[in-house]
């Protein structure tokens, strides 16, 4: 089969997405797949192909070479982001029948927006934190907001990854300048009370047919929380597999293999959680369904402690979208 690995994006996580494309290139099973790598910018869309850029036929997702059309059988999709993480994409292809390795449109443009994630997830009796939801323009009252919340809490871009334009904030004099960041990102925000607890991370995949749940890790930020930072300069230790009471690794696990059903996910997701000593209980926070797949990414580090190689779970996350 001839497959198209498509990175890149029109966001600030494009430069992750590159980051992504080296293991993946480094992991893609040539004997297995033919595969063409398409990056998607701003200025244009190109496949790239011994040294030169040959500009995308974006009417029929199709690449002229030497007098030949490069028709593909699948997409694997490695852009983090806008357009390749919140469903423009994946309707793109479901328009032109092309099929590919992550979430549907729907559920990459729900998951996508934090906001709705959080409500769909709660009102399916995933345990969430409180929060307040803003459109840009809306008059904020402050003080209204500081007194309905218990701080720190965290402001957030309500469609975003990396942390890029979050922050977490102490008390109620920061809020106003965390607000206009997270706005200056995108026009949907999301103020959110802090969770206390350890932070875990799990991968979660549909491999041959099965949900299955990855080994998780458990995050300690050497900075205030777990901002870009940490995410990519190795600010952050991560442990995986977790050291943690089989008990609460059961309910996480459990919570990331229900919301993956309830968001009806496809492909490799992965989902951020706190689990809280008070309650027993893991708290959401986000769902990832075009989770990193760097050197410093945590998938990559979950699928081998799983005693995979990374080789055989793209291959299998290719032929589930094959078939
Ligand atoms: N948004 C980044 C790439 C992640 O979730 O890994
Ligand atoms: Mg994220």
């Amino acid at each position: 089969p001839v497959i198209a690995f498509v990175t890149g994006g029109y966001s600030g996580e494009a430069q992750i997405s590159y980051k992504s494309a080296i293991t993946i290139q480094a992991n893609i099973d040539t004997d297995k797949f033919e595969y063409y790598t398409i990056d998607i910018r701003k200025d244009g869309w190109f496949c790239l192909h011994q040294g030169a850029e040959l500009p995308v036929d974006r009417a029929n997702f199709t690449v002229p070479l030497d007098g030949q059309t490069i028709r593909f059988d699948a997409v694997l999709i490695g852009i983090h982001g806008t357009p390749g993480e919140d469903g423009k994409l994946q309707g793109y292809f479901d328009m032109l029948g092309i099929p590919y390795t992550s979430c549907d449109a729907t559920a990459s443009a729900i998951t996508f927006n934090k906001r709705y994630t959080v409500a769909v997830a709660g009102m399916s009796g995933i345990h969430v934190a409180k929060s307040f939801h803003y459109f840009k323009g809306d008059a904020i009252d402050m003080a209204q907001l500081a007194a309905a919340l218990q701080f720190p809490v965290f402001v957030k871009p309500a469609n975003g990854g990396s942390s890029i334009g979050m922050s977490k904030v102490p008390d109620a004099a920061g809020l106003p300048a965390a607000i206009d960041k997270a706005f200056a990102e995108d026009d949907q925000v999301l103020v959110e009370e802090f969770i206390a607890g350890r932070e875990f991370t799990i991968g979660v995949a549909r491999l041959h047919g099965e949900i299955v749940a990855l080994p998780m890790t458990e995050v300690i930020s050497e900075n205030y929380f777990f901002d870009f930072e940490a995410k990519y300069q190795g600010k952050s230790k991560e442990i995986t597999p977790a050291e943690v009471e089989a008990w609460k690794a059961e309910k996480i696990r459990a919570a990331a293999r229900k919301i993956y059903s309830i968001f009806n996910c496809n492909g490799v997701v992965r989902i951020d959680f706190i689990f809280n000593e008070a309650m027993g209980e893991p708290y959401m926070l986000e769902i990832n369904t075009v989770p990193g797949q760097s050197a410093a990414s945590i998938v990559p580090q979950q699928v081998k402690a799983m005693g995979w190689s990374l080789r055989d779970f793209y291959s299998a996350l290719i032929e589930d979208a094959l078939h």
